[in-house]
């Protein structure tokens, strides 16, 4: 069992592997998505379950909109049946919902959905769950710039006194802390335009397994050996 005193706050999961899952198993790759759900159901329990504060998931990016178009309508009906399908549990266990990411560009009833769940769960006090749809790094960073120059240009405030704080709350991932733990499955070693920012001192484990196969028990060996990691966060322990 993970020692809960080291726990990270705030866990990010990049949940690759679904197209090699479903190229194994000689399926279509929207059944390497469905099957990505239902791991995705066990990882959020249990982060709420345990008291993760908070659990970012990358489940769209700005990128992926390149794939076919059967994949992207599949990941886009996928979305749709999970927030209908899922809502009345996680509100019950006082989950907060909120998607990172341009909601402007996603298709009306996503959208919708997606904005009637954050309402929905906005007070809950628990697992705060964000998910990362049609949502890019660079993109987020840019638009956190635009936001302070606007501001700088209306006088609100001097370019010289913008902190990281002033600009961390310019960010999607406002309220919330940095990533201590990054979680990327399938033995792929990168970030793919994932918070940039907030990953500045992420812990990184890249397990080899595929996202559809990752268990309850490949967390807690994630989250394990995050708790045995000595953070220095630039300084030296004597
Ligand atoms: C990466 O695997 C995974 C994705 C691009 C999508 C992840 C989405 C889900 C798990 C489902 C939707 C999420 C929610 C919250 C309902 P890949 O397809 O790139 O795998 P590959 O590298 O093996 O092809």
């Amino acid at each position: 069992m993970t020692d809960v005193r080291k726990l990270p706050r705030h866990v990010a999961i990049i949940m690759d592997g679904n197209g090699r899952w479903a190229k194994a198993h000689a399926l279509k790759v929207a059944m390497g998505h469905r099957k990505g759900v239902e791991a995705l159901r066990g990882i959020i329990r249990e982060s709420s379950d345990i008291g993760i504060e908070a659990l970012t998931l990358y489940a769209f990016s700005t990128e992926n909109w390149r794939r076919s178009e059967a994949e992207v309508s599949a990941l886009m009906a996928l979305l749709l049946e999970y927030f209908s399908s899922e809502i009345d549990e996680l509100d019950e266990k006082n989950v907060r919902i909120r998607i990172l990411g341009d909601k402007q560009g996603l298709p009306a009833p996503q959208r919708e959905a997606i904005e009637k769940a954050e309402e929905r769960t906005k007070e809950n006090g628990g697992l705060k769950l964000n998910i990362a749809i049609n949502y890019g790094a660079r993109a987020e960073i840019l638009s956190a710039v635009r936001t302070l120059a606007q501001k700088a240009k209306e006088g609100e405030i001097l370019p010289e006194d913008i902190t990281e704080a002033d600009f961390s709350a310019a960010l999607y991932t406002r309220d919330l802390p940095d990533v201590d733990l990054l979680i990327r499955t399938s033995g792929e070693m990168r970030l793919s335009n994932f918070l940039l920012y907030q990953c500045a001192y992420a812990e990184m484990v890249f397990p080899k397994v595929l996202w559809p196969d990752f268990t309850v028990a490949d967390y807690h060996a994630a989250l394990d050996s995050f708790g045995a990691r000595d953070r220095r966060f630039g300084g030296r322990k004597e």
